[in-house]
């Protein structure tokens, strides 16, 4: 008997995939960035009994039913709302995501973006780029301070925490919304638990960490941006469907707020006529949270794992479906 038929949907680093090999037969999609097509996918899921899934890839119903084998989904990220996880349970598929590994990097681009937005640095490239620069000027590209500011975090899981301690070098007030308080964060950081509404209210950026669920779909809708300041900055680092769009874009038209900086969106990925890359104050990203290759390779080595783990019958480090494990 051969060994397990292990399917990656993307172009990873192969290196890191070395441990997994002594105990499947792996195979990846050729591309690094053009998904896997459907039918592709499909095919190979027939004899799969793991695949190693991208945040883009949609793991539904009709996907496990073409994978009879299917033991494990490896996700290759911290969020899992592109998989069906209660699907995945009822057929007793395991899945595993990848927190942790990525949680300072994720952390250092969230506060990147934050002030790549509040001083203007993308305007201010492009303005030297395209040889506007033609004198210095006392307000040139004047942008907002960062330090001594409020900070509110909306999602004050291992990323917030770890946005906030990198706020705290920025002398800045911190406050965050969660489902529970977070006493350490408390304690360590000096954050002050608020309830959602006097985070908007009283942050100078309100940055969104707080995962897909169904409460947090929308919940950055017309009357969230209108609650906040007019100076406000708003930061999404988590998934783009927690913004309604056209109210972001409607609360920049009527300067509800004063800029956003934006990782994710609700369909990605865009392209360039996506109505909020009109605005000067959108700093718009192509949901790279983790990317530095270090972590991804990290996060590769962990998928990896998880799979070989599940192969040999030992639980993986991280399981999204605990019950699945416990039978
Ligand atoms: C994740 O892992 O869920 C992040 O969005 C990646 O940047």
């Amino acid at each position: 008997m051969g060994k397990p038929f292990v399917y990656v949907t993307r172009k990873v680093p192969e290196h890191c995939l070395g441990e997994l090999r002594e105990f499947a037969e792996v195979e990846m999609w050729h591309e690094e960035e053009i998904p896997v097509d459907r039918e592709t996918l499909l095919a190979k899921a027939k004899d799969a009994t793991g695949l190693i899934t991208m945040l883009s890839d949609k793991v539904n119903a009709e996907l496990m039913d073409a994978a009879p084998n299917l033991k494990v989904i490896a996700n290759l990220a911290v969020g899992f709302d592109n998989i069906d996880v209660e699907g995945a349970t009822a057929r007793g598929i395991v899945v595993s995501n990848t927190p942790n590994v990525l949680t300072d990097t994720t952390a250092d681009l969230t506060f990147s973006l934050l002030m790549a937005t509040a001083r203007r640095i993308p305007e201010a490239v492009n303005y030297v780029r395209e040889g506007q620069w033609k004198n210095w000027g006392p307000l040139l590209m004047a942008g907002t301070d960062i330090h001594h500011k409020t900070i509110g975090i909306v999602g004050m899981g291992r990323i917030g925490a770890t946005v906030a301690k990198r706020a705290t070098g920025f002398d800045m007030e911190i406050l965050y919304h969660n489902r529970s308080r977070k006493p350490e964060a408390e304690a360590e950081l000096g954050a002050t638990y608020v309830s959602f509404d006097e985070l908007i209210e009283k942050s100078d950026y309100v940055v969104c960490l707080a995962p897909l669920t169904p409460e947090t779909k929308e919940l950055f809708d017309l009357a969230a941006f209108r609650k906040m300041k007019d100076s406000a900055i708003f930061i999404n680092a988590s998934r783009g469907a927690v913004v309604k769009e056209d109210d972001l874009q409607q609360a920049l038209d009527e300067k509800e707020i004063a800029a956003a900086g934006l990782d994710v969106f609700l369909n990605e990925p865009i392209g360039a006529d996506h109505p909020l890359l009109k605005y000067d104050n959108v700093v718009a990203l192509p949901h790279i949270g983790s990317a530095s290759v270090e972590t991804r390779e990290e996060m590769t080595r962990l998928v990896g794992r998880h799979c070989a783990n599940v192969i040999v019958g030992r639980k993986p480090e991280y399981i999204v479906n605990e019950s699945v494990w416990k039978g």
